[in-house]
């Protein structure tokens, strides 16, 4: 864990929100917006990283991509400054987006080790996003976040949002809000003083306190 990420009491939370569509009117983004919103209700800052506004590159495993496109060190650093992060993704053919998967690529365990991430999909299919969240849920463990397993799948989403981004079903929206929340009360758990203090102690409790067993 990462001591510049600790969460003092009476500081905020830092939860942003990454979409994996580009698309001008994406149901993606509006459902890792909703999720913003439940974890806005848990008192944390919320920022949607809109990746059209980082003219990223692609990875290309040189290392030098910053220097290339400076919208990559400024994608790493919102990333690095937060908590935690939702990541949503449409299903394209059977996984998440080539877009996401780029952007994750030009970042690391820097961005997300010990960030807690919330996963969201949609679909325009009627089998959901399924394949895009579990893909998604370990290229995540693969940069040492932690992913709850609270996780939304949206299928036929032309069906269920409307234009301004609001979904014809509660119990939908409930669930994306849920999801934020989780992820707004687990990255407090995992980066507050008192977590830190708690696992000081772990680390220095007697391997077995109560005396060996006869
Ligand atoms: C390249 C591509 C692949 C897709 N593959 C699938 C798919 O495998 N299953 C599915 O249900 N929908 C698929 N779709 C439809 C998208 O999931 C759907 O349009 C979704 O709403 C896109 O997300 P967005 O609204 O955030 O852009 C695909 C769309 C594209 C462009």
């Amino acid at each position: 864990m990462k001591t510049n990420q600790d969460i003092k009491q009476g500081e905020q939370v830092v939860i942003v929100g990454i979409s994996g569509s580009l698309r001008e009117v994406s149901y993606t983004r509006m459902a890792v917006q909703i999720a913003l919103e439940g974890a806005q209700e848990r008192d944390a800052a919320v920022k949607m990283l809109d990746l059209r506004d980082y003219d990223l590159v692609f990875c290309d495993g040189s290392g030098d991509e910053g220097e290339r496109a400076p919208g990559v060190l400024r994608l790493r650093q919102a990333v690095s400054e937060a908590h935690g992060v939702i990541l949503g993704s449409p299903e394209y053919h059977g996984s998440f987006s080539g877009v996401l998967k780029n952007a994750l690529d030009l970042m690391g365990f820097d961005q997300f080790g010990g960030k807690i991430v919330g996963l969201v999909g949609v679909s325009g299919g009627s089998m959901g996003a399924v394949n895009a969240l579990n893909d998604l849920r370990r290229v995540a463990r693969w940069v040492h976040a932690w992913v709850i397993p609270q996780q939304v799948s949206i299928p036929e989403a032309w069906n269920h949002f409307d234009d301004e981004g609001r979904l014809d079903d509660e119990e939908l929206a409930e669930r994306l809000r849920e999801v934020g929340r989780q992820v707004a009360r687990f990255a407090y758990l995992h980066h507050s003083e008192q977590a830190r203090q708690f696992m000081a102690l772990w680390e220095q409790a007697l391997a077995n306190p109560g005396g060996d067993l006869e």
